[in-house]
């Protein structure tokens, strides 16, 4: 039988994280998303997915420091960076760079649990300064390198701003991170697990999932979204025109309304709860109002069709909040998802089958061969 989009197909049997779509539940490795959110940083919450369990003082000291070594970037990734055109999405910069760092990798192929490991910890590292590289030179500014007294996240925004990192904005971020690490078989880590199924080399299979994340209903809705509240900031402001009438609208006209809905999720995304928390404490702090906006489309879109938000439709304030730009918010996903990818293309080598599904044919059969000088 056939399941369009594979809805509610089970393609595998997974220990790495858990969602209850009917009550909003998510676990990694059996801890609440909400727990690791309140307690946790993102280098934790990487350490216990990568092994199964949370890191002793001792365990997470090392493991922060063994991920400060690997922050650096070849130079030949940076000089490829700056011949890309202006107009190249992040998403394309970090996927190409990612790619080519692979080209760089003398153990590329090499496939056992210590060296996925390695790769793994590359990979997680270095993603964050080509993104805050791309940034700098699209802007024209001097390139700010990595700091080794500084933890994964006030890292990443002090390269990006060149400026000391702002203790809330790290908190924030290092939260939205941590809330965007894992989520089961998502299209881009499925997309991941594929690749390792056929036991090519893990920057192939992150490649693969960053290109599959960047589609706007995956993780591109986290851009869209801003876009969508700006047109309705602009709508609203010039033309006077309600955001409940602006979202009716687009709502009986058949469209889409970004960072709703979800295939698993059929009540509130639990990450949504905790963005919309960020969010309104950064709107306090920075004297904005992205969030009332957002709730009033919230509750919109709720009256309409019932649907709720997912995981990008707050995300996408904590970030203009951050002075991130639009562009940037996807490679963000990327730089908190990649601990997903990363866990599941290991568990997939470890088990591997390899991940081959049947179509059903519906096109024509048995057709007769015409030779070309005998066609009309
Ligand atoms: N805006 C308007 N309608 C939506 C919607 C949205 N964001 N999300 C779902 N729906 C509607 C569909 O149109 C459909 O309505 P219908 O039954 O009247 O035809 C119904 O809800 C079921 O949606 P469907 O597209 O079949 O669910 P899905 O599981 O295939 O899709 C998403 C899930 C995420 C692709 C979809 O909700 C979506 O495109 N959301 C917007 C993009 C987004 O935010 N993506 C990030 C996900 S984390």
């Amino acid at each position: 039988m056939v399941k369009e989009g594979m809805k509610e197909v089970v393609a595998l049997q997974s220990k790495i994280s858990r969602i209850d779509g009917e009550k909003g539940e998510l676990e990694y490795r059996g801890y609440s998303i909400h727990d690791l959110a309140e307690n946790s940083t993102f280098e934790e919450t990487v350490f216990l997915l990568w092994n199964g369990r949370l890191p002793t003082q001792k365990e997470l000291e090392e493991f922060k420091e063994d991920l400060i070594d690997r922050r650096r970037i070849p130079p030949e990734v940076i000089g490829q960076l700056s011949t890309l055109p202006d107009i190249t999405h992040p998403m394309v910069v970090l996927r190409t760079a990612i790619s080519y760092c692979g080209s760089l990798d003398e153990k590329l192929h090499k496939i056992d649990p210590g060296e996925n490991l390695e790769k793994s910890k590359e990979i997680l590292s270095m993603i964050p300064t080509i993104i805050a590289f791309t940034y700098r030179m699209r802007e024209g500014k001097r390139l700010v390198h990595p700091r080794e007294d500084l933890d994964h996240t006030a890292n990443f925004l002090w390269m990006l701003k060149g400026e000391e990192p702002d203790p809330l904005e790290v908190e924030a971020l290092d939260t939205d991170l941590i809330l965007h690490a894992e989520h089961t078989l998502n299209a881009s880590t499925y997309s991941s697990r594929i690749a390792a199924s056929t036991k090519s080399d893990m920057y192939a299979g992150i490649v693969s999932a960053t290109g599959t994340l960047m589609g706007p209903i995956h993780g591109g809705a986290s851009q869209w979204v801003i876009e969508m509240l700006r047109e309705v900031k602009e709508e609203m402001e010039k033309n006077g025109v309600s955001p409940e009438d602006w979202i009716k609208e687009k709502l009986r006209a058949g469209e889409i309304i970004p960072g709703f809905g979800h295939r698993v999720y059929k009540t509130m995304d639990p990450r949504a709860k905790q963005l919309k928390d960020l969010a309104k404490k950064l709107d306090e702090k920075r004297g904005n109002d992205w969030c009332s906006l957002s709730r009033r489309i919230e509750d919109a879109v709720r009256e309409e069709k019932d649907i709720d938000p997912n995981v990008d439709f707050y995300a996408g304030t904590v970030y203009v909040n951050l002075d991130i730009p639009d562009e940037f918010f996807i490679p963000i996903f990327a730089m908190g998802r990649i601990a997903g990818w990363t866990t599941h293309m290991m568990e997939q080598y470890e088990e591997n089958v390899l991940i081959r599904p049947l179509q059903e044919y519906v096109g024509e059969k048995y057709r007769k061969y015409v030779p070309i000088e005998e066609r009309e």
